[in-house]
């Protein structure tokens, strides 16, 4: 095990530390540098999948949570509904599928037991089926009609970190190869292929930002409750960075779409509860402002992860910013969660907890 790891304690921070190499092998043969992208596993289905009525995402945890990450560029690219499902509830509520759906399924082990029985629900419905997997030889891979593979290498640690950001560029990628005969996409296809690019670099970047991540988690490890909020592109983050709280730290942590601040979650806000407030400089900057300053009107002290285009004027009075690099929107979330991973780790490491095996938790759930 210890060769597995390497020079790292945990399994789980390998992982968050191999991101700037797994997102490669992401990308590596289907990202060409002609501007096409080509996805191997479903290139003879993409007439079918463009004539589809929508696009249905059905997932679990963190695989979930990726398709939230990705569903406006999916919409920007495709043009289709795309709805998104926890495949729990997905099969509680019997969903109606029709022939002419295109359903996927994300999972990083691909056998995730709710996730696979929606397949096995949605087949004999006529939908296409492509699983979005981590693992050949899956039972999502087998009995789906095509996929994509992720390739982000063995997850070991329960906590998903590096199959996360993988699915999100499969994903991506996906979009990207929807979109490749739109002349009014050409340019905005041409710069976020070209961030692809640079991806792997804004994540050295942004993990040298673990030191100041371990000094935060020292004023916070302690709290009974923290919240994350955010919107837009970040919204996703904001899930999926309160979720690895939640199951390595056992924290109560919530995320919060800060659009609905004023919702109800504002009455909880005061100079006690931790906040993180994830600030970034796209179509939603404004907005994300005003519920800083929302937050900032009840004393609250927010953690803000922001890009660095973010003027230091707009976060004045904020004791701690997090910079990540700026990029395209759409994978911008692939930078601004991996101060939530590094924190979530710190957290449950400074309270002693198990990383690699977090209580009540399996890497797979395979029973319902
Ligand atoms: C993530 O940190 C969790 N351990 C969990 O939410 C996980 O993502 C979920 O169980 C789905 O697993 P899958 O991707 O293997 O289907």
């Amino acid at each position: 095990q210890q060769i597995m790891r390497g020079d790292f304690k945990t399994f789980m921070q390998k992982e968050i530390f191999e991101q700037p190499d797994s997102v490669v092998n992401t990308m590596r043969g289907r990202v060409l540098p002609d501007g096409r992208v080509v996805l191997g596993g479903i290139k003879e289905y993409l007439n079918d999948v463009r004539r589809c009525r929508r696009l249905i995402f059905v997932a679990c945890g963190t695989s979930y949570n990726s398709a939230i990450a990705c569903r406006q560029i999916m919409e920007e690219m495709t043009e289709l509904p795309v709805v998104l499902e926890l495949a729990s509830d997905f099969l509680d509520r019997e969903t109606p599928i029709f022939r002419d759906d295109v359903c996927f399924f994300i999972s990083q082990s691909g056998e995730t037991a709710d996730t696979l029985n929606a397949l096995r629900y949605c087949k004999p419905r006529g939908a296409l089926l492509i699983g979005v997997t981590n693992t050949v030889g899956s039972s999502i891979c087998r009995e789906s009609h095509c996929g994509i593979h992720i390739n982000a290498g063995p997850e070991i640690g329960v906590a998903s970190t590096k199959a996360y950001t993988s699915q999100i560029i499969a994903i991506i990628m996906f979009a990207l190869n929807m979109s490749d005969d739109r002349i009014s996409l050409r340019e905005r296809r041409a710069h976020i292929i070209s961030e692809l690019g640079k991806l792997p670099s804004y994540i050295e970047t942004v993990l040298k930002l673990d030191e100041q991540v371990l000094s935060i988690a020292k004023e916070i490890y302690k709290e009974k409750s923290l919240l994350v909020m955010g919107r837009g592109y970040n919204f996703a983050t904001c899930l999926e960075g309160a979720l690895k709280i939640k199951e390595l730290s056992y924290m109560h942590c919530e995320g919060i779409l800060s659009g609905e601040l004023k919702h109800g979650p504002l009455a909880m806000v005061d100079e006690n509860l931790s906040i993180v407030m994830v600030i970034c400089n796209d179509h939603v900057y404004k907005k994300s402002l005003n519920a800083l300053m929302q937050v900032r009107a009840r004393n609250g002290r927010p953690i803000v992860i922001a890009d660095d285009s973010v003027p230091l004027s707009d976060l004045e009075d904020c004791e701690y910013v997090l910079r990540v690099p700026r990029t395209v929107d759409c994978i911008q979330n692939v930078l601004t969660v991996i101060p939530l991973q590094l924190l979530s780790y710190h957290i449950a490491e400074l309270n002693g907890f198990n990383v690699d095996r977090p209580r009540n938790l399996a890497k797979s759930v395979t029973v319902e």
